[in-house]
């Protein structure tokens, strides 16, 4: 996935290049400036005192000494007054301008922290925002993986109303791991019972024909694959394959696995991707998850809370993570 949101130490982080939120100094400080220091060692501050400083939104590049990645990209966040002083741009510019640095320095890979977010006191979800809108479109044009190191929780400041409307949907919808009733058990076993039946037996509930000696003819109206449906979709939708699996989050490579493959099984995760890039309703999401094997499930609350946003017609990956973060679910796109 081009985009991925981890919760890690960004000094820990093996990529090419992370980047560090520095000061105008460059000469080190706290928080993840003065983690990156410590775990590069002197030679870090040696090298910075070289550059002479750096201006607000800009970034300069050093190496990474003790650090397992190659290159530290520093930039300076602006420091959050009220979001009226062209706070918002400058941390946009950060950002690009670190992933400028990045692709000059041939790196195939960036690790970035939520710059602004802490001393510096950025509203962490707007933060989080900038930053996933300006990679993203970053992204859109470029090939390059970008890590986004959150470090806490706190950088998901879901909103009130949106966490408590998820939380009721999903308990109105979710069948705990403890209804077990007699009546389930028996519902299950019948269920098993009814795919034992042998194959050549006559079906009256579902279709008319003998299974037995139609399977050729059954089998000659096997249905449209998942890869035929997505790419039926995505020229429906009026959109490029680069522009539906970018927006995705999906690499290149597996898009072009999927597309060369009639019978290609995505993941479940990877299918709802595209579901959400297409912003497919909840029964064409629930064909298209069909196609590959899958269905969204009432015992699972990242299917659940999918479901919460498509059924209200919002496709923001953004929101969409947030909520999934909030209930300790994986995120589309990590
Ligand atoms: N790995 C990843 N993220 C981290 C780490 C770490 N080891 N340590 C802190 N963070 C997170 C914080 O939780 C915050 O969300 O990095 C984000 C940025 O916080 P700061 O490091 O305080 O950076 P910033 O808000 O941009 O302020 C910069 O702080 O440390 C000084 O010298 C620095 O003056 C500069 C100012």
């Amino acid at each position: 996935m081009p985009l991925r949101i981890v919760r890690n130490d960004i000094t820990k982080m093996k990529v090419d290049a992370i980047v560090n939120a520095a000061n105008k100094t460059l000469l080190g400080g706290g928080g993840v400036d003065g983690a990156i220091h410590k775990a590069a060692g002197m030679r870090l501050l040696a090298e910075c005192m070289t550059l002479g400083g750096c201006d607000t939104g800009k970034a300069k590049i050093t190496k990474g000494y003790k650090l397992p990645c190659r290159y530290v990209i520093h930039t300076v966040g602006p420091v959050y007054v009220d979001g009226t002083h062209g706070e918002k741009e400058l941390l946009e510019s950060c950002y690009r301008e670190s992933l400028m640095l990045a692709k000059e320095n041939a790196c195939e890979s960036v690790a970035f922290p939520l710059i602004s977010s802490g001393v510096y006191g950025y509203p962490k979800d707007q933060a989080l925002k900038v930053a996933i809108d300006v990679i993203s479109d970053f992204l859109l044009k470029n090939d390059m993986t970008v890590y986004l190191v959150v470090f806490d929780r706190a950088a998901f400041n879901i909103g009130e109303k949106l966490f408590s409307d998820i939380a009721e949907y999903i308990d109105d919808k979710y069948v705990s791991d403890h209804i077990d009733s007699r009546v389930e058990r028996m519902r299950r076993a019948e269920g098993n019972r009814t795919f034992a039946r042998p194959l050549a037996a006559k079906c009256e509930e579902c279709c008319a024909a003998p299974f037995g000696d139609d399977l050729d003819a059954i089998l000659s109206e096997i249905d449209e694959s998942f890869s035929q449906m997505l790419l039926r979709k995505i020229d429906e939708k009026g959109m490029t394959d680069a522009e539906c699996y970018k927006k995705a989050n999906i690499d290149r490579k597996l898009f072009s696995k999927i597309r060369s493959d009639v019978n290609y099984k995505p993941s479940k995760p990877t299918a709802i991707a595209f579901a959400i890039s297409l912003e497919l309703t909840l029964s064409e999401t629930a064909e298209l998850l069909k196609k590959a094997g899958f269905a969204l499930s009432h015992s699972n609350k990242f299917d659940i809370i999918i479901e919460y946003f498509i059924s209200r017609g919002n496709y923001n990956v953004f929101e969409i993570n947030e909520a999934l973060f909030a209930f300790d679910q994986c995120l589309l796109g990590a």
